[in-house]
């Protein structure tokens, strides 16, 4: 077996090169919905690329990204059933199972991504990561996209009737649903990789992603107005199988989990600096025209989306939403 050279100190690099056994080696599917070149995607990458250098080429994370392995609604399956053995889904589709996830949907939770970070890395996060138990899971880490935004085909979204009439695709979270319906909207759930296809076919006439997922999916090709409100926060848990991790050598689990943690602050600034840049890309191509939301009209549609908060405390309990509230004071 290996042998470990625990240098310690701030050298990551524990294991030599020389000492692995490539038929030993621990092989870790990484399977993701988004592009590469999304703060996810690179993420992932870097992940692969300084686990493999710090393990000597012990560990071996393969990434999959764009749906190629599973989609949304198959990817959890097939992390209890070992066929991958990591994931970074949108908190919003991990609600399906555990509802109290849905927190991180509730509009207008947080002024800014600082805000969202408090909760992301604090102690209600890590109560969360101990319900994934019961299904086998092992919350590892907590990644941004960033701030969502609305796109649609009918006409710029200013005011809450802007929004009337209109057919949003969601992910799958009752929130989310109910958002579009407090603004006289239709809403329905599909896999990110059928959206494309959905906006181009009319199947839905708008939808809300963050920059990152609108520019990279080319959803800008078929909708002509993005309306820039920030409205409601996109972030990922990155998942494992908690048998598959504790199947690790301890040694090496560390290293993988230290590369994490470094991982998800590089990962944190890459989403923002993105965002920014895919922003001004967008302005640039001019296919979709872009309308910024004023403070009054930001408060317009905060004020009207104000009962979901009623809803998902119905749901989960008032408790955990009112953590959310008291983080934004
Ligand atoms: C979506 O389905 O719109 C997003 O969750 C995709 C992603 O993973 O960013």
């Amino acid at each position: 077996f290996l042998v470990f050279l625990l240098l310690g100190g701030c050298s990551p690099r524990v294991i030599d090169e020389q000492q692995v056994d490539k038929n030993e080696k621990i092989v870790i599917k990484f399977s993701h919905v988004v592009s590469e070149n999304t703060p996810k995607g690179l993420a992932a990458i870097r992940f692969a690329d300084l686990v493999r250098a710090r393990t000597g080429g012990y560990v071996e994370v393969q990434v999959f990204p764009d749906s190629m392995l599973y989609k949304d609604g198959e990817e959890f399956e097939a992390l209890k059933s070992g066929a991958v053995q990591m994931l970074a889904p949108a908190t919003s589709k991990l609600s399906t199972m555990f509802p109290e996830w849905q927190l991180f949907d509730l509009p207008f939770a947080f002024p800014d991504m600082t805000t969202a970070h408090t909760l992301m890395d604090g102690p209600l996060v890590q109560e969360l990561f101990t319900d994934l138990q019961e299904q086998k899971f092992l919350g590892l880490a907590m990644w941004d996209s960033g701030f969502k935004q609305f796109t649609n085909n009918t006409r710029p979204l200013r005011k809450s009737e802007d929004f009337q009439g209109l057919h949003f695709r969601v992910m799958t979270s009752q929130v989310l649903k109910a958002q579009f319906s407090e603004l006289g909207a239709q809403a329905s759930a599909m896999p990110f990789n059928d959206v494309y296809q959905a906006l181009k076919n009319g199947t839905v006439d708008a939808e809300e992603n963050t920059i990152s997922n609108i520019y990279t999916q080319n959803f800008y090709h078929s909708q002509k107005y993005l309306t820039l409100s920030n409205h409601g926060y996109l972030g990922y848990v990155v998942l494992t199988n908690a048998d598959f991790w504790k199947s690790i050598p301890p040694e090496v689990a560390k290293i993988l989990e230290d590369t994490l943690r470094e991982v998800t602050i590089w990962e944190r600034e890459r989403a923002g600096e993105m965002d920014q840049k895919q922003l001004v890309a967008l302005e640039r191509e001019g296919k979709i025209e872009i309308a910024h939301l004023s403070q009054m009209e930001r408060l317009q549609l905060q004020k009207t989306l104000n009962p979901v908060y009623e809803l998902l405390s119905k749901e989960i309990g008032p408790d955990l939403v009112n953590r959310v509230k008291k983080i934004q004071e």
